[in-house]
């Protein structure tokens, strides 16, 4: 053998073995700590913990994604959009053949905690389990007890329609020992039982920051990141920073516009919108008072990080785009925000100073012109006013020019809006 040849085969060997190692090494990532997960006695079903149980799928929203549109609650078969393709939700009813009947508490917590199903499968994240990871066995052991309490649908799990090679285990597995580990909720000794709570249910059930939080372009999300803002996976609304101020953030607001914000989709300083109104409609409006305090005395301890400031400067809009946004506010939308955009407090929200309105994305102000909005109904204010669709009446350039023209009007400082990015976002 050549001397050219023995290298070359020592390199392929060295490169075999490092493949190998790292394979175990992605492996081991993917099972960690599970051995330590079982526990021996199975939980005991009682009303109580029935009822628990329901209190906690509420805060965790499992309905939200567990049932089709006019599907049965909890069987399965809505899919959670994302860049990669769409991953559709299963049947977490207790039916043997298609739910998880044949599911024990151990395996129930394996797929919260670790994120692997029954049968060994590693689980995608748009399953929120680098969430849930954070709930403790007990509230685990409720949540299946309710699972397990609710009638059987057999209903057949749809395939997830992934993209090759997101659609592979081996792809899954490398992103898990990327960007998730098993944790257990480590509450800060420093700060109150109530504030502990709030970073419980917020972190945890809530799962706020699988929305809230930025993800790279492999769906990982940052550890530094947390709460700082992001397009929601499918790209559609922009779920603005909880960490400032400016966009999401409620540091400088008081605890009970913050409970009123969760209970009843509406507060003095904003109003919820899109998939933010979902998140109230079926979750926080039924959580206690207590536990909104808490979220919000969490929430306002964040600590604050503005979003880098846009680095061009803000371009001003031709006259002529100016003057048709304007002329389409006053015959389209003033008679409900008012003629200088300033609404009807409790029922039309002001859009002049709104934060929600001049957000760097332009997401959420195209979404809400072209879909409408409703807030949610709930039992604080259970006939919310709503806005009507302009998706079929303007067309995308005049979608631009009223979006452009509230985000710049009555002294707010907002970028325009061009028709491509409307085309883009819509
Ligand atoms: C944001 C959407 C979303 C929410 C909220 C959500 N899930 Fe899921 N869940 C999914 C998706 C999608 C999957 C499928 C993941 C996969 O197959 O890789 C899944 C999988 C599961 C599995 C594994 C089932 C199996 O057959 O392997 C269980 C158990 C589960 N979810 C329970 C829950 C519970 C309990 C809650 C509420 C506390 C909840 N989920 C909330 C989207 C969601
Ligand atoms: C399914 C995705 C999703 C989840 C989960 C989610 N949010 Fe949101 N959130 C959004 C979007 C999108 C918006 C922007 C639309 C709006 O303003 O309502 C938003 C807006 C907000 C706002 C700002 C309201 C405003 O207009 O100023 C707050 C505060 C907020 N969310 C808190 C939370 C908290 C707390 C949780 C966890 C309990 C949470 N969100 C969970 C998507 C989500
Ligand atoms: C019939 C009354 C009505 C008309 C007309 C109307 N809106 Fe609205 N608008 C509402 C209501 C109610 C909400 C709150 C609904 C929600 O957030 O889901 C809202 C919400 C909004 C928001 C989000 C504010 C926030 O805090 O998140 C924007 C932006 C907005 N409207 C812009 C417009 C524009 C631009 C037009 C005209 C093209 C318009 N609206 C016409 C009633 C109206």
């Amino acid at each position: 053998m050549s001397r050219s040849a023995r290298w070359i085969w020592r390199a392929a060997a060295a490169l075999l073995a490092l493949t190998l190692l790292l394979g175990l090494l992605v492996a081991w990532l993917n099972v960690r700590g599970e051995s330590d997960a079982s526990v021996a006695s199975a939980p005991v079903p009682s009303p109580a913990l029935v009822e628990r149980g329901a209190y906690l799928a509420r805060a965790g929203n499992c309905v939200g994604c567990h049932t089709a549109i006019g599907g049965a609650p909890f069987a399965g078969g809505h899919g959670v959009e994302t860049p990669f393709g769409a991953v559709m939700a299963p049947n977490i009813t207790p039916d043997l053949q298609t739910g998880i009947g044949s599911w024990t508490a151990n395996d129930f917590w394996r797929a919260m905690h670790h994120g692997r199903s029954k049968d060994g499968r590693l689980l995608y994240p748009a399953f929120p389990y680098p969430s849930f990871t954070q709930v403790t066995r007990e509230d685990s052991d409720a949540l299946f007890v309710y699972l397990r309490s609710l009638p059987a649908v057999n209903k057949v799990n749809e395939s997830h329609a992934l993209r090759f090679p997101y659609s592979s285990q081996a792809a899954l597995a490398v992103w898990r020992a990327l960007f998730f580990k098993p944790v257990s909720f480590q509450p800060e000794p420093q700060q109150s039982v109530e504030w502990n709570r709030g970073k419980y249910l917020v972190q945890g059930l809530g799962h706020c920051a699988a929305c809230h939080t930025g993800r790279n372009f492999l769906g990982g999300t940052g550890l530094n990141a947390e709460f700082g803002g992001g397009l929601m996976p499918d790209a559609s609304w922009y779920a603005p920073s909880l960490a400032s101020p400016a966009e999401g953030g409620v540091q400088q607001w008081t605890r009970q516009e913050v409970v009123r914000l969760l209970k009843t989709g509406l507060s003095a300083e904003a109003s919820v919108s899109g998939p933010m109104a979902e998140v109230v409609f079926a979750s926080t409006q039924h959580l206690s008072e207590r536990d909104l305090a808490a979220m919000a005395d969490y929430l306002a301890t964040l600590p604050q990080h503005e979003p880098p400031a846009p680095g061009r400067s803000k371009p001003r809009m031709a006259d002529e785009t100016l003057l048709q946004g304007a002329r389409i506010y006053k015959e389209q939308c003033a008679s409900c925000h008012g003629r200088q955009g300033q609404g009807v407090a409790g029922i039309y929200p002001r859009l002049a100073g709104n934060r929600a309105v001049t957000l760097a994305s332009a997401n959420n102000v195209v979404q809400i012109i072209r879909r409408g909005g409703f807030l949610p109904s709930t039992a604080g204010n259970p006939q919310p006013f709503g806005m009507p669709p302009f998706g079929q009446t303007l067309s995308d350039a005049e979608t631009a020019a009223v979006a452009s023209f509230i985000r710049q009007a009555w002294g707010n400082a907002g970028q325009p809006v061009s028709t491509l990015e409307v085309m883009r976002i819509r």
